[in-house]
């Protein structure tokens, strides 16, 4: 349980605030440790009130608002929405609400698709809340006039990654039930379009066959958190090199799990906790 008021902001350091409706943000978490290693990572995970992307556009926006108020409170410089479900529903609400505030979303990996694919046919994965967004909507129509998407829902999947065990039976049925529709498609490039797919790749990689490329767009996330990071007025001198404090996480969800999913993920210094975050 959090009781205690925002830290005093530091004056040497960027500190980046990331949230996702759970665990999947890590996936995002992890690449911006390894391209801003001095910057002081705060991370929430909403557990306690996923899978946004079954939920609704409402309680996503609250949550959102919640949870960007509360690393805001602790001193953030940037605020990272490591989850696509939260990018397409609440970014706008957020950035009206927190002008001047940079403000990193994530979205589904159209565009380098459509760059990549050979025969035309491209699977995308994500939560029913994104791919029924407008957002999603604007992006195909922007980035993928030339290319056939083949959308795949998948219920379900991001609620069995929560649970911890990414090897799960469980798990494993669920990316089989979401991959098979692809392959029967014979889709050539397939999009993670939701930030917990990353720690499945390996399944859905499995279930989809050696010659189908999946994007996860971690990476270009991570890069331009960076570049924002390098524009903030007071620390744009950040040391690239130096090692920042153990990573700050919480969740609102069990703490437990958060713990487990930490130390199988995360290759650096962490410390979590629970905290009651209301909307
Ligand atoms: N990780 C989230 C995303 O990127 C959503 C998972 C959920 O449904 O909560 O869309």
């Amino acid at each position: 349980m959090i009781t205690s008021s925002a830290r005093p902001l530091s004056s040497a350091t960027v500190r980046i605030g990331v949230f996702d409706s759970g665990l999947g943000g890590l996936s995002v978490l992890r690449v911006i440790r390894s391209l801003l290693p001095a910057a002081e990572l705060m991370y929430v995970a909403d557990s306690g009130h996923a899978p946004y992307g079954e939920r609704g556009d409402a309680h996503v926006i609250a949550r959102s608002r919640a949870i960007a108020s509360f690393l805001r409170g602790r001193g953030a410089d940037l605020l990272v929405i490591a989850c696509n479900t939260a990018t397409a529903a609440a970014v706008s609400a957020l950035r009206q609400d927190h002008p001047g505030w940079p403000i990193v979303g994530v979205e589904p990996g159209i565009k380098p698709a459509a760059g990549l694919t050979r025969n035309g046919r491209i699977g995308v994965m994500a939560t029913t809340g994104t791919l029924r967004s407008e957002r999603f909507r604007l992006l195909a129509q922007a980035h993928a006039a030339h290319v056939d998407l083949r959308l795949q829902p998948c219920p379900g999947l991001a609620a069995a990654i929560e649970g911890g065990e990414v090897d799960s039976p469980e798990v494993k049925a669920r990316v089989a039930e979401h991959c098979t529709p692809l392959r029967e498609q014979q889709v050539d490039t397939v999009v993670l379009g939701c930030t917990h797919y990353p720690f499945v790749a390996h399944h859905i990689q499995a279930e989809l066959g050696p010659m189908v490329r999946l994007i996860d767009t971690s990476d270009a996330v991570a890069r331009r958190t960076r570049h924002l990071c390098e524009s903030l007025p007071a620390r744009a001198a950040l040391p690239l090199a130096a090692a920042a404090d153990a990573a700050k996480l919480w969740t609102t969800g069990e703490q437990g799990r958060l713990e487990s999913f930490a130390r199988r993920w995360l290759d650096f210094a962490w410390q979590a906790d629970a905290a009651v975050i209301p909307d």
